[in-house]
């Protein structure tokens, strides 16, 4: 199946089964996320997977009762950085020397502006900035799980500062963002699943300027 096909079978599920999905399908959905694109590379975010059915349980109490947060298989939790401080931003400088093997002039000054630019900064614009950068990851997971024949359901209905306390996210400087319960659908109690996919027309999306 081609992409644009496995996008079109996927819709935002809104009774799952309780069927567990494969850990390996798991990790590549995971792997997906982790190859997401971010500002500067500085991957903000952090996800967390709740198997556990009692936590489920207790999230699906601060979001608006969502039945799939308790029926999905494995429910990621995706959380952003509260804010950008000199220790994260040098990890994943650090990191990419480490990787890379060697410094560069350039990148070190790009580490410095960052260094004097971020950390300075409110830690809720940071914040805002960071979840944007787990949005992005966030939907490369929603596709990777469409490839893999998987159910997703984006979810922002939660109280995120219970979700927080919850999973004790503001101890670890994170702030949870947005939900992704993954698992399959139950067609049969899904008021969604057989209306037709809505989306504007593409010319109400795309401008060419020649
Ligand atoms: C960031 C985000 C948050 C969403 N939150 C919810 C939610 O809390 N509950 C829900 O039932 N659907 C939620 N949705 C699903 C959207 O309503 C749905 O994706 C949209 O209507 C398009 O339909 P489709 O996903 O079936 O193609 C959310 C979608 C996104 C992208």
């Amino acid at each position: 199946m081609e992409l644009l096909d496995k996008l079109n079978w996927r819709y935002a599920a809104k009774a799952m089964n309780g069927e567990k999905v494969a850990e390996d399908k798991i990790d590549r959905i995971l792997e997906a996320a982790l190859q997401a694109l971010t500002s500067s590379g500085l991957q903000p975010f952090e996800i967390f997977v709740i198997k556990n059915q009692e936590i489920k349980e207790k999230i699906r109490l601060v979001a608006w009762n969502q039945s799939v947060i308790t029926d999905c298989s494995h429910l990621l939790v995706f959380a952003a950085w509260d804010t950008y401080t000199a220790d994260r931003i040098n990890y994943m400088f650090d990191l990419t020397n480490e990787i890379r093997g060697f410094e560069n002039e350039g990148w070190e000054n790009y580490r410095k502006m960052l260094l004097g630019l971020y950390p300075q900064k409110d830690a809720e614009e940071n914040f805002n900035h960071a979840a944007k950068q787990a949005y992005i990851a966030f939907s490369q997971a929603v596709i990777a799980a469409a490839f893999e024949g998987v159910d997703a359901t984006p979810l922002e209905g939660f109280e995120p500062d219970a979700v927080d306390e919850i999973l004790g996210l503001r101890e670890k400087g994170l702030r949870s963002t947005v939900l992704l319960p993954i698992g399959y659908r139950q067609e049969d109690k899904d008021w969604l699943v057989n209306l037709v996919k809505v989306r504007k027309p593409m010319k109400d999306l795309v401008t060419v300027i020649e």
